[in-house]
């Protein structure tokens, strides 16, 4: 397996950047989307550091969660900030559970940084008993055009794109999957604050119809459920 993209998020200090990005933006709903009042263990992976973990408690969940993050830095920071989520160092090609451990996993933001998103998605579905959550952002990304022509800056953070098209063969058939699209014009490219967003996508963005965002929408949201 090549894993040159996890080299980068285990060593580099994208951890500081990241930890930058407020707990609340504008996509964090559609994570707290698969998530269930019955749920009894929820996995975050990766979890960053826990911003998503504290939204599936601030819905009230009593859930026991976990986080799991390659970034050591991460993990410390879930460690440290969520009470009660258990957070570890770990790859999301190898993942420290048992088969159908928890009820709902989550992977928010990370797809698009994985050299091996179908290994990883086959980790993420071996873990779960019932529902898979991720997200993953498009090649329709207004981001991607404008670093393109230069009007955006340029990233060293490894990505890549999938398109709601391309995505049927990452995704194992013990799942049945539904997407779903969102945010047609980006916070990057808009260059508003993730405040600002959300109030744009809470006012128009989220109102626009599902078939013009799941084609042509900048994020998509896939939610899997067990059927076998
Ligand atoms: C964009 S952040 C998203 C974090 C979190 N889901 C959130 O929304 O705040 C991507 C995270 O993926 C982690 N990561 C990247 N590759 C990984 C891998 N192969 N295994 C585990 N974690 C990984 C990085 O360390 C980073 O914390």
């Amino acid at each position: 397996m090549t894993a040159d993209a996890e080299r980068f998020f285990r060593t580099s200090d994208y951890w500081r950047a990241w930890s930058a990005v407020p707990d609340f933006t504008a996509d964090v709903d559609y994570a707290l989307r698969a998530v269930r009042p019955s749920d009894r263990r929820v996995l975050d992976a990766p979890c960053g550091r826990g911003r998503v973990l504290k939204a599936v408690r601030s819905l009230g969940s009593t859930a026991e969660l976990y986080g799991l993050d390659v970034n050591r830095e991460m993990v410390a920071q879930v460690r440290r900030d969520v009470p009660g989520a258990h957070a570890l160092a770990a790859s999301l090609y190898a993942i420290p559970f048992p088969t159908r451990s928890f009820d709902a996993v989550l992977c928010h933001e990370s797809v698009m940084h994985l050299d091996d998103p179908r290994a990883a998605l086959g980790e993420l579905c071996r873990v779960s008993r019932d529902r898979v959550y991720f997200s993953v952002t498009t090649r329709r990304q207004l981001n991607t055009l404008l670093r393109k022509v230069g009007l955006l800056g340029s990233s060293d953070v490894p990505h890549w794109t999938y398109n709601a098209e391309q995505l049927g063969p990452l995704l194992p058939e013990s799942f049945r999957w539904e997407v779903r699209g969102a945010f047609l014009l980006g916070r990057k490219a808009l260059r508003i604050s993730h405040a600002a967003h959300a109030r744009f996508h809470a006012a128009i963005g989220r109102h626009l119809p599902a078939s013009l965002l799941r084609r042509f929408g900048q994020t998509l949201f896939v939610y899997g459920a067990r059927v076998s």
